[in-house]
């Protein structure tokens, strides 16, 4: 697709004025993030794969534990998957865990355990995004490249009074064009972390603080609160999913998933539709463009246990990982009917 390249609406002047608000106001009331008082591209890296689906606060707490737990790139390539996958339990979207664990793995054995200040490079890494290889080339090495993340595109579509849908091919152009066309000549760092604090802390998206924006006099949006546009969404895919609750001798049975999206993790084992129990629990979650229906079943042991069902012990749990909406099913469940351990209860819904 050719792309006509979008003018911004603003001479060198202004777009130098709008820099400098920009940066005076983030300066004055940026957030003291614990990721944004290092320059240590691994611990960068760590808290841009935690950010993608997760919000800044609770992606705090994770990050310091994980920097305790896995200090370097070289700690984290000599982990295994599961150690991996434990700590990254409750931050959901596992697939960030296994991507940063082999971009790990990569780093250490392509780079020497550096990685390297190359937008292009970081960008080949697994998990890496055009979003993430700005991120992390701007926050780590302080490189003037852009990066747009939801924050930024609503700032800037604003910013332009953009009517096209930002989640379209062309709107991502027309906001990476923009991005490109606002940046500083050297010194990217705070420039692209001013504009994304502006999106967190005043360019919000339902309710606009448009009296405190440091950069109101360079905004053309009419309707603020009407953008960024986006294309119409598919409906969501009702799924019911059944699961047993089968406990005996102070152990409960369970299953390890084998699918791409959540292979490794623990379940609480499927029930096939025509078998029958009491209904202990029910609650619901989304995935992609499903709103899936959890349904939990009192059961009995099976004869058999199946290849990829183990019984674990109370004192086992906390050591499991467990995809997000089974593992708070369990926790409900386990301090319901009395199957508890502290350390298993204590962890975060
Ligand atoms: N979201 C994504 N990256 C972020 C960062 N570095 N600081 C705050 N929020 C973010």
């Amino acid at each position: 697709m050719k792309i006509k390249h979008t003018a911004l609406p603003w001479d060198d002047t202004s777009r130098a004025a709008l820099r400098s608000r920009l940066g005076e106001w983030f300066r004055a009331a940026g957030r003291d993030l614990p990721w944004r008082r290092t320059l240590d591209p691994y611990a960068v890296m760590v808290s841009e794969f935690m950010l993608q689906q997760t919000q800044v606060a609770t992606v705090i707490d994770f990050f310091n534990r994980w920097m305790l737990r896995f200090p370097d790139f070289e700690a984290l390539a000599a982990a295994n998957e599961a150690e991996v996958l434990h700590a990254w339990q409750g931050l959901g979207y596992y697939s960030r865990a296994r991507n940063l664990h082999r971009a790990a793995q990569r780093v250490v054995a392509d780079h020497r355990g550096r990685l390297p200040a190359d937008v292009a490079l970081i960008g080949l890494l697994p998990g890496v995004g055009r979003y993430t290889a700005g991120a992390i080339g701007s926050f780590a090495f302080d490189l003037a490249t852009p990066a747009v993340d939801a924050n930024i595109a609503r700032v800037l579509a604003r910013l332009l009074d953009l009517q096209e849908p930002v989640d379209t091919a062309r709107g991502q152009q027309i906001l990476w064009a923009a991005a490109e066309g606002l940046l500083p000549g050297r010194r990217g760092r705070e420039h692209t972390s001013a504009l994304m604090e502006l999106g967190a802390l005043v360019c919000l998206p339902t309710r606009p603080r448009c009296a405190e924006c440091p950069v109101r006099e360079f905004c053309t949006a009419k309707n603020p609160e009407l953008l960024p546009r986006k294309k119409p969404r598919r409906k969501a895919v009702p799924m019911l999913e059944r699961c047993a609750w089968i406990v005996e001798d102070e152990s409960i049975l369970l299953e390890q998933q084998t699918g791409p999206r959540w292979r490794g993790l623990w379940k609480l084992p499927s029930l096939s539709e025509e078998q029958q129990g009491e209904l202990l629990l029910e609650t619901t979650y989304a995935f992609t463009h499903h709103r899936v229906t959890l349904q939990v079943y009192a059961g009995a042991a099976p004869g058999q246990v199946a290849g990829e069902q183990r019984w674990f012990s109370k004192g086992e749990l906390p050591q499991a990982a467990f995809a997000s909406a089974h593992g708070r099913a369990l926790r409900v469940l386990a301090d319901q009917t009395g199957f508890a351990v502290p350390g298993f209860l204590d962890a975060s819904l």
